[in-house]
């Protein structure tokens, strides 16, 4: 079975082609981070209209690159949730299309179940396991029982973990998206956990991230390091002082993780492995925490490669291929949710 995949949920605008023999045979995409770089964060507007714009150049070049004739496609996979409904709509538009008038079979998959499986792209995680999704958009803790068997068994009562990245970047001005920049500001600090931000005790496996970003917020303001009033960081050009918020903010971050992975490990004593995965997986510091955890409690530990961590239509491709064998077609009337 070949399968061709679409994935335009946020601001990536993404293909790939899969075969059951071979597996991943191409992933391409046009990413518009310098798009939205200047607003501090995605413009829907923008993003639906870019979408627009590079779907078909991606898609022939994701089937170029695979040197897949189109007659060899038998399943078309598409993300019709959840995301934004402006950008999803585009590539499921673009499918529905392509399936309709080449006679294709069309399957609809999440993209977050594309997330929690991302590592089966270049590892074979044993279940039951935990799998820690975490991005800009969203952030849970599965249980992973089987292909396309996931339960969330916790999740973020406000900001994704990706999102608090962002935020504590935009409030020292440092740049859009802030979780890289705040990985390598936070390594000029050795990592150390100089403020000590409170890790707040949550009696489950769920996670607040926006209590984190207002205790830097506040620490910051009483550090005469911002002005609330004027919404307005005080201190630009103090790199020692964006340093040490990087660092000790990623420590808390990591703390947190751990704690939440700790808990559920107890509480699913059957599991297996944990893997990490999500744009915030391409963080090094955590991922190299979240493995010396797994390995203290002789757990394998599987996280991604960047590109597959980052949004991408690889993993759209791997769950719409388990399902298509399991016949879990759409028809042409899919929808977006
Ligand atoms: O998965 P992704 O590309 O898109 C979403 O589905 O949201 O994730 C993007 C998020 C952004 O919030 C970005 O700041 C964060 O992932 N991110 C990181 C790192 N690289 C990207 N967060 C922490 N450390 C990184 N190195
Ligand atoms: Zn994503």
């Amino acid at each position: 079975m070949t399968i061709l995949a679409i994935e335009t949920s946020c601001d990536e605008t993404a293909a790939a082609v899969y075969s059951t023999q071979t597996g991943i045979r191409s992933s391409v995409l046009f990413s518009q981070i310098e798009l939205h770089r200047r607003f501090g964060g995605v413009v829907p507007e923008i993003a639906s209209r870019s979408h627009l714009e590079k779907i078909s150049p991606i898609v022939t070049e994701a089937c170029e690159q695979a040197q897949c004739d189109f007659n060899e496609i038998d399943t078309i996979a598409v993300t019709n949730r959840p995301g934004l409904p402006g950008s999803l709509l585009i590539g499921l538009a673009y499918a529905k299309a392509l399936a309709y008038a080449h006679k294709k079979q069309l399957v609809a998959v999440n993209h977050i179940e594309g997330h929690v499986f991302s590592s089966f792209l270049e590892f074979s995680p044993p279940f039951p396991h935990l799998c820690l999704t975490a991005s800009g958009g969203h952030t849970s803790l599965y249980r992973v029982d089987a292909y396309g068997s996931y339960r969330e068994i916790g999740t973020t009562l406000d900001d994704a973990a990706g999102e608090a990245f962002d935020k504590v970047a935009k409030l020292m001005n440092l740049g859009y998206p802030g979780g890289p920049i705040i990985e390598k500001l936070a390594q000029k600090a050795a990592f150390q956990d100089v403020f000590k931000y409170p890790r707040l005790k949550q009696k489950t496996l769920d996670f607040s991230f926006s209590g984190l970003k207002t205790a830097v917020l506040y620490d910051l303001v009483k550090r005469g390091a911002y002005d609330l009033h004027a919404k307005k960081f005080l201190a630009p050009g103090d790199e020692k002082l964006a340093s040490e918020v990087s660092s000790s903010f990623l420590t808390c971050m990591a703390d947190i993780f751990i704690d939440r992975l700790e808990r559920a490990r107890r509480e699913h004593d059957d599991i297996r492995a944990v893997t990490f995965v999500g744009g915030v997986a391409c963080n090094q510091f955590l991922a190299q925490n979240i493995t010396q955890w797994a390995d203290s409690k002789k757990l394998a530990c599987y996280v991604p490669s960047r590109r597959f961590c980052t949004d991408n239509a690889a993993m759209i491709a791997f769950v719409g291929h388990y399902r298509a064998q399991a016949g879990l077609f759409a028809d042409y009337t899919l929808d977006l949710f």
